[in-house]
């Protein structure tokens, strides 16, 4: 019976070499393994063998058997392999590959900053307002408490259109026109694109994203600004910050400031950045938006926010943020 078993699993295991497609192999599976399978008659048979025969063969041939079982299911796994390539006709497209992801874009980091503020500031009581990026002379400078005359129109490099109206230079031109619209007492905050015409280096750009804030009721003082800048900076940085004021001049402002932050980048080193310049927003722009300034007070901020980004990301080249790399801009993440 050995031999017989022998013979058995020699023709078993030639077949399963040579079987040409997944059809044939299952011939040869049934033809050894099925119910009247070659390996299963011949393990029926045991009860022919000596009683003291059989534990021994019958673990012969379940050794066999597993050993063919092993090999029909690693044929069958080479030969559906092969199938699959003829199936695709070589070319080297696989069907049962994943797809390529799709890939999707994100919000510019200045789109989402702008979402932030806007977010945090209404939470204050801000109403988020726009003005126009071509802009009139009147808003942009002489309703700005800065007249013709006035020299600080020199540090602000203007595109002039040929009909005499400007790209804005900044967004204060909005405080005017939202105090015209809205009278007092009002919290505005305008963001939006500036335009100068500048030289291009690692910290000035041609085009930049500004944020204005105006508050004006009665009775405020520099102590509300510094709590309401105070506030904006902690959420937007994800910590508390100090601050600090030194005089600073700007038309529209009486008095001005620059504001400061001290470990501008949450590293523990003693040292303050100059972030924004703000104020006490100035009688004359008060009247000029037809409030008096007997009655109202107010502050008003300039943010920069490519300098806000750039300081939150430690950002060192401006120009990135309109460079149109996607190296750079997938750096944000997706929304
Ligand atoms: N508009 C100014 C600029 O772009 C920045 C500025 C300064 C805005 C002081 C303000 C302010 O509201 O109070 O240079």
């Amino acid at each position: 019976m050995e031999d017989q078993l022998r013979s058995i699993v020699d023709r078993a295991h030639e077949a399963a070499r040579t079987a040409s497609d997944v059809a044939a192999l299952a011939a040869v599976e049934s033809s050894f393994l099925g119910k009247k399978g070659e390996l299963t008659l011949l393990l029926r048979g045991l009860g022919a063998l000596p009683k003291e025969e059989r534990p021994a063969f019958g673990k012969l041939v379940n050794e066999a058997k597993v050993r063919l079982e092993e090999l029909l299911a690693d044929r069958s796994r080479d030969l559906e392999s092969v199938a699959l390539e003829a199936a695709l006709g070589g070319d080297g497209f696989d069907p049962t590959e994943p797809g390529l992801e799709v890939s999707h874009g994100s919000l510019h980091p200045i789109t989402q900053i702008t979402r932030e503020l806007v977010r945090v500031f209404e939470g204050l009581g801000f109403a988020a307002a726009r003005g126009p990026e071509v802009e009139f002379e009147h808003f942009n400078f002489d309703a700005l408490n800065i007249p013709a005359s006035h020299p600080a129109r020199d540090t602000q490099d203007t595109f002039w259109l040929s009909d005499g109206n400007l790209l804005r230079t900044h967004t204060s031109p909005v405080q005017v026109r939202a105090m015209e619209r809205f009278g007092a007492p009002l919290r505005v905050i305008a963001p939006g694109r500036c335009f100068r015409n500048e030289a291009v280096d690692a910290t000035h750009e041609h085009t930049f994203y500004q944020m204005e804030g105006l508050m004006i009721d009665r009775d405020i003082s520099v102590a509300n600004l510094i709590h309401v800048m105070k506030t904006c900076l902690r959420e937007i940085l994800g910590r508390e910050v100090r601050i600090r004021l030194r005089p600073g001049f700007f038309p529209f402002v009486e008095p001005g400031f620059e504001l400061d932050v001290h470990d501008p980048f949450g590293t523990g080193e003693d040292r303050w950045l100059e972030l924004l310049p703000c104020g006490m927003v100035h009688p004359n722009v008060l009247r000029a938006g037809g409030l008096d300034p007997e009655e109202w007070t107010g502050f008003a901020f300039g943010l920069g926010l490519q300098r806000l980004v750039m300081i939150r990301y430690g950002i060192t080249d401006i120009r990135d943020f309109t460079g149109g790399d996607l190296r750079f801009l997938e750096q944000f993440g997706r929304v």
